[in-house]
């Protein structure tokens, strides 16, 4: 690419005034191949415009969000908070991402106690006094995808089920300050991880996060366990999501899924999940949505 021709990343600026510099730096890194040390290939940088349109993505996700998060009551069934979530993307110009995704036949996934995630909403799902719940949301807006999920108790729950949902929000938020331009994805890996070890808990493997924007699921594969200043560099426009799955008690997962789409634990155990959408900037990530 000479100096003076358009950029790469599509912002119509020319290269020397865009991504010139950018480029040099990666090259001039030292990448380990025993660390498993990766270059972020040039597709999943976003420009400014990818950004703005991840961002108002993200408006309609966020308030979907808050928006559910005043229905969930004992008595409810997921079925009734899924409607509402598709009638509040849809009415905003939205899509709900899940819906017909892979075949996925609800708008959200819903998942309770001992599901993992993937949980699908149903009229015979009713919502009790005792139940922790992660809803996740994802929506596309002209194109671009925005992906959060929060956890819900019901009522009072027992003090482990609130202990695993403080600490999984904790691993996702020790992840995202891991999360830092001209470092390595390791760093985010091993910080989600390694606070839910240290809290007893277990990681989930058989899922994790992922880079988000023009695709619902892209590189890089975010793992919630992991060795630091190993894996893919972290640079300014990368998008991916911090998902730590954690369980109370062993980290496996059933294979076995009747409906194809719901995950369990194998020991059915109690399990959480918190999810953002992070931007790598300049100076450090960005949450786009919550
Ligand atoms: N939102 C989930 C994620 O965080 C993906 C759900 S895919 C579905 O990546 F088909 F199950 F909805
Ligand atoms: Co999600
Ligand atoms: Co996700």
């Amino acid at each position: 690419m000479d100096r003076n021709d358009n950029c790469w990343c599509g912002s119509r600026k020319k290269y020397k005034n865009c991504h010139l510099k950018f480029d040099e730096k990666i090259k001039g890194m030292k990448y380990s191949w025993l660390l498993g040390q990766t270059k972020p290939p040039r597709h999943i940088i976003n420009n400014e415009k990818d950004i703005e349109g991840i961002r108002a993505s993200a408006v309609i996700n966020n308030g979907c969000l808050d928006m559910v998060s005043e229905m969930v009551k004992a008595g409810v069934d997921t079925e009734t908070l899924d409607q509402a979530c598709y009638d509040y993307i849809v009415s905003r110009g939205g899509i709900p991402a899940c819906l017909n995704y892979q075949g996925y036949p609800k708008s959200v996934c819903i998942s309770l106690n001992n599901v993992v995630c993937h949980g699908i909403p149903s009229k015979s799902t009713i919502l009790k006094e005792g139940d922790i719940l992660n809803i996740d949301i994802t929506t596309i807006l002209d194109g671009y995808y925005a992906d959060a999920s929060r956890m819900f108790m019901v009522g009072r729950v027992s003090p482990e089920a609130e202990k695993l949902v403080r600490v999984t929000r904790e691993c996702m938020e020790l992840g995202i300050a891991a999360a830092k331009p001209w470092h390595f994805l390791g760093d985010v890996n091993a910080a989600c991880g390694n606070h839910a070890m240290a809290n007893g808990f277990s990681v989930v493997t058989a899922l994790g996060g992922h880079g988000v924007g023009k695709h619902f699921h892209m590189e890089p594969y975010v793992a919630h366990i992991g060795e630091p200043n190993t894996g893919m560099l972290m640079v300014p426009g990368m998008v991916f999501t911090v998902e730590p799955m954690i369980s109370a008690g062993r980290p496996e997962v059933d294979e076995d899924r009747k409906d194809g789409w719901t995950v369990t634990t194998k020991d059915g155990s109690l399990s959480a999940q918190w999810e953002k959408t992070i931007l790598i900037t300049e100076s450090g990530a960005e949450v786009l949505a919550w």
